[in-house]
């Protein structure tokens, strides 16, 4: 298994493994809309700079992506959460964000996944809609 950044025949794969979670995320039709644009191909192909994949031959594992200094679209393999995979792709964006000159780091966490970032040093700030809560998490 190698966390690599997102090529062109990962794309496929990783917006179906995408996909396949978010019906389990309990959003508002305009939080599901949202992300299934922000899981289309062309989308991730956008982001193909910012975007980290933990693959091997026959899967996508994980995925997460740092836009500035946004975390952006943490999905882990609904076959593969709770083993760990979700936190060692976060490593490998603490690491860039740090490589990147960043001080801090946030996101806009759906709400079913903040204590998954309370776990890895994020504060809850507000709440930015039905939806996400503002988290920040100081990396230096
Ligand atoms: C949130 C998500 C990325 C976590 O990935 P994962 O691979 O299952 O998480 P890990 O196994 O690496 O867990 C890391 C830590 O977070 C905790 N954790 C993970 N999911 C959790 C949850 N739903 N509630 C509480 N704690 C959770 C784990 O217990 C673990 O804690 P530990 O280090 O103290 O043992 C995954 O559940 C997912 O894809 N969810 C749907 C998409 C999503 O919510 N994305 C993020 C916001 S947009």
């Amino acid at each position: 298994m190698i966390i690599t950044k997102i090529s062109k025949k990962d794309l496929e794969m990783t917006s179906n493994m995408i996909r396949e979670v978010i019906p389990l995320l309990n959003l508002s039709p305009e939080g599901v809309k949202f992300m299934t644009q922000q899981s289309d191909p062309k989308a991730l192909l956008e982001d193909k700079n910012d975007c980290f994949i933990l693959k091997d031959e026959n899967n996508i594992y994980a995925t997460a992506t740092l836009k500035k200094n946004k975390v952006e679209r943490v999905f882990t393999n609904i076959n593969y959460q709770k083993k760990g995979f979700g936190k060692l792709i976060m490593q490998e964006i603490f690491n860039y964000a740090i490589q990147k000159g960043f001080d801090e780091i946030c996101t806009n966490s759906v709400k079913s996944a903040v204590d998954f970032y309370k776990s890895l040093g994020f504060e809850s700030i507000k709440e930015v809609n039905i939806d996400c809560i503002l988290m920040v998490k100081k990396i230096k």
